[in-house]
Parts: C-alpha cells; structure tokens; sequence
C-alpha cells in the first residue's frame, strides 16, 4: 500500500518535471580577457526557449536592433519595444555572475548589441535565429559590417523583455551552447545581487 503511493507520487514528480522542461541557451557576454564578443554570436531558438546572458567582467548590455540600424536600440526604428538588459558591471573578482533571461516568442531573427563605448562598433554584436534564405542579405557578418560603420551606440530607454538575475561565477565556463533544463534552471532569474535585479514586464 506504502509502495503504491510511493509510486505515484514519483510518477507525479516525473510528470511535472518533463512537463516544465525548458531549453536554455546559454550566450556569455564578453570575456574576462576583454575580448568584445557574444559566445556564441550566431544561435538558432525555437519558440518556447530560453536565453540566458551571463555577463563577463566589464559593463556590458544587450540591447536590442534592427538590422539595418546597428547600434541603436529597435524601438528607434520599429514599433517593437524589445530587449534590453541595461548595464551589467561586473568587476574581475565577482563571485556572481549577473544574467539576463529572455523568452524567444518567434523565429523571426533578433539582433542584439553591447551599448557600452564602442563594443557594438567593435564586433559585439550577435544575432539569433539568423535568416539568409529569406534574405540573403541579413546575415550576421552584413550587421557586423553595418555596425563598424555606426556613427552612434545608444543604450535602450527602458529595461525590457526579460528578466534579471545571477549565476554562480565560472558555471559559464563550459556552457557557451545549448542545455536542456527544468524551469528550476531558470530560477537564478530571480536571485539577489542587489541593484541588478530588473524584472521586465514588458507590456508597453
Ligand atoms: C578570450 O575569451 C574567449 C571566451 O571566453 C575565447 O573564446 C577567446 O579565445 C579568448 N581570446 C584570447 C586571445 O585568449
Ligand atoms: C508603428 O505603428 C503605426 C501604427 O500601427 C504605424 O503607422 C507605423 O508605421 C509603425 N512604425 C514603424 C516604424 O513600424
Ligand atoms: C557602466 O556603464 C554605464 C554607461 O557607460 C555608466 O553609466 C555606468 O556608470 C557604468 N557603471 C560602472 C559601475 O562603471
Ligand atoms: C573562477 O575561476 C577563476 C580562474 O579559474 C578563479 O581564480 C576564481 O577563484 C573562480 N571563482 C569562483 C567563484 O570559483
Ligand atoms: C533584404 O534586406 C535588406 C536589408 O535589410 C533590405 O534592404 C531589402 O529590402 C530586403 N529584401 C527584401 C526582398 O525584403
Ligand atoms: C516574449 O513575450 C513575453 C510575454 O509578452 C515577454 O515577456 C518577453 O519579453 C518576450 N520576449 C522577447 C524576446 O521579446
């Protein structure tokens, strides 16, 4: 009888867990020997999934572009709001990792870049969900070359479209492609580094 219900409960347990399960794309921001790049800049998410920035040292973002206009935040150019994690300083010796989740809702590509200086000029730029067969023109390297030539690097106006947390330093060391995890994974989403904890709502 004990067992029966012991059983069930496990099942249950198992359900849930399957249920819940979520794709988590990790994208570390920056690095720690000051190289200005997303790894990996180019990634491919399905609706449904998850990114999670983890930022490196420095103070870097990640803002949200058009392709054609690099470098300034998309509800400049288009009636999107889009994302923006404002700035994450983070200084060599943290023991926290600051991150930025945010759910992909469509397939349609996102361009993203660092506001800081001159990152976004400097190669920090990334896109997800690159799509060259609908326009061969929208590759990752046309919006690299797009944003060399940006005479301007504008921080978004609002924090938007995602939701803020920490990690735990180093776990980004291995992590720089997909994983699947419970929504628990996510939960550092809402952990504690005072003054960074920024929950999008995203509803403007
Ligand atoms: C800097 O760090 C990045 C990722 O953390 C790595 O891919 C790159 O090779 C490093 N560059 C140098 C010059 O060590
Ligand atoms: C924003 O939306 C309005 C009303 O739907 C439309 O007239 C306008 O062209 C849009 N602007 C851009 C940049 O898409
Ligand atoms: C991070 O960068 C922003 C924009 O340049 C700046 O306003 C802010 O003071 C910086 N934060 C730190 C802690 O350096
Ligand atoms: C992270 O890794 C660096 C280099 O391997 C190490 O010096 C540092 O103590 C580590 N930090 C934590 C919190 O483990
Ligand atoms: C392809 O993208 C470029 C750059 O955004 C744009 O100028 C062009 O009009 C697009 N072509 C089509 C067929 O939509
Ligand atoms: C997806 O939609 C949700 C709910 O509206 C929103 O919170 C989130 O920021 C959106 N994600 C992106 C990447 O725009």
């Amino acid at each position: 009888m004990q067992f029966t219900t012991f059983a069930l409960s496990a099942l249950s347990i198992g359900s849930a867990l399957a249920a819940s399960s979520v794709t988590v794309h990790v994208v570390q921001v920056g690095a720690a020997n000051g190289t200005l790049a997303y790894f990996p800049n180019n990634i491919k998410a399905a609706v449904g999934d998850m990114i999670q920035f983890q930022f490196a040292p420095n103070n870097h973002t990640v803002t949200q572009s058009t392709f054609d206009q690099p470098c300034m935040p998309i509800a400049m150019n288009s009636n999107v709001t889009g994302v923006y994690s404002g700035f994450m300083p983070v200084t060599a010796s943290a023991t926290t990792t600051p991150t930025y989740t945010v759910m992909v809702n469509a397939t349609t590509p996102m361009w993203f870049y660092c506001s800081q200086g001159k990152h976004c000029q400097n190669g920090m730029t990334m896109v997800v969900n690159e799509n060259t067969a609908a326009n061969s023109t929208r590759s990752l390297a046309n919006f690299q070359s797009l944003a060399a030539k940006a005479t301007v690097n504008l921080p978004g106006g609002a924090i938007a479209d995602g939701t803020a947390g920490s990690t735990a330093s180093n776990s980004s060391s291995s992590s720089s492609g997909s994983s699947t995890s419970s929504s628990a994974g996510t939960k550092s989403t809402s952990a504690s580094a005072a003054g960074r904890v920024r929950v999008g709502e995203a509803d403007v």
